[in-house]
């Protein structure tokens, strides 16, 4: 298993863990965060599982994940669509803050 910290909105941070090949999002939403809506259920369409992903190298961007992060005002330089990042044993111990609300 996989374990991350998820931070919330309020700064409370969660232990979770997660079966590799999951992804992000799911495995958040699994834990019960109802801060992240995740509204168009993975397709890479709504920008509402927008995490910041401590230590994030940002490799696995995808350039449709890269346009709708732009279209975010609170994009940083460790943003990412939680949808879009599925979990490896590598990123056990990481620690991902849910992003403001747009
Ligand atoms: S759930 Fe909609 S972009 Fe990730």
């Amino acid at each position: 298993m996989i374990t991350l910290t998820v931070v919330d909105r309020q700064g409370a941070s969660t232990p979770i863990s997660a079966a590799p090949g999951t992804t992000l999002m799911e495995a958040i939403r699994d834990h019960g965060f109802d801060q992240l809506l995740a509204l168009c259920g993975g397709c890479c369409s709504c920008a509402t599982c927008h995490v910041y992903v401590d230590g994030d190298d940002q490799s696995g961007l995808s350039e449709d994940e890269n346009d709708l992060l732009d279209s975010s005002s609170h994009r940083t330089a460790t943003s990412r669509l939680s949808c879009q990042v599925t979990l490896t044993e590598g990123h056990s111990g990481l620690t991902v803050r849910i992003a403001p609300e747009e």
